[in-house]
């Protein structure tokens, strides 16, 4: 299958890529972004310091320093949108950040790649509404770049749940 949707832990995952859900001035956060941070070690914040930034809807790419000890090769940072009600262009932005993270995914020769489920934490993005688009973005990558397998990996049963009944 090459999309597959898994609860789990998101540093644990046998992906050539991981995708974190970043803030637009890489500074390093809670959520997902600590506990890429603190597998991958220091020289992965060292590195998106370096960057600098990257507006809302991206993402940057970096090596995965200590994740590669699992096999990843790349940490992919998206930024996804805070919730502001639905009305302020979140979801063309959400679609944005798994669109540019997969596209750097493959211009980086990677044959997988796993997401969390971006925006839908401290961002405050609804689940509910949070899925289709993801999926969505997802799907379309998938109808043009065959060879790719992607994972969505949700952090709870129920936001399994929802992603499942919306790819249904
Ligand atoms: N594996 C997979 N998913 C997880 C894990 C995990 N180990 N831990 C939490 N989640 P969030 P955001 C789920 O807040 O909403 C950071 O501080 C979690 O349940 O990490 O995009 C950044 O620096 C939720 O469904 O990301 C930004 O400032 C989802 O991952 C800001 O938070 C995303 O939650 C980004 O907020």
């Amino acid at each position: 299958m090459p999309l597959e949707l898994v609860q789990g832990d998101i540093a644990r995952q046998d992906v050539d890529a991981v995708v974190t859900a970043a803030n637009k001035q890489l500074m390093g956060g809670g959520g997902v972004d600590g506990v890429i941070h603190r597998a991958a070690g220091p020289d992965l914040l060292r590195a998106i310091r370096q960057i600098g930034g990257t507006p809302t809807g991206t993402a940057v790419i970096t090596p995965a320093f200590k994740l590669a000890e699992r096999g990843n090769k790349f940490v992919i940072h998206a930024v996804g949108p805070v919730w502001h009600g639905g009305k302020s262009g979140e979801a063309k932005l959400l679609a944005g950040a798994y669109c540019e993270s997969l596209k750097l995914a493959a211009a980086n020769g990677c044959r997988s790649v796993a997401f969390p489920a971006i925006s839908t934490g401290v961002y405050g993005y609804p689940v509910e509404k949070a899925a289709p688009v993801a999926l969505q973005a997802i799907q379309e990558f998938l109808h043009d770049h065959s060879a790719m397998t992607v994972r969505v990996v949700l952090y709870s049963a129920e936001a399994l749940r929802v992603f499942e009944r919306a790819l249904a």
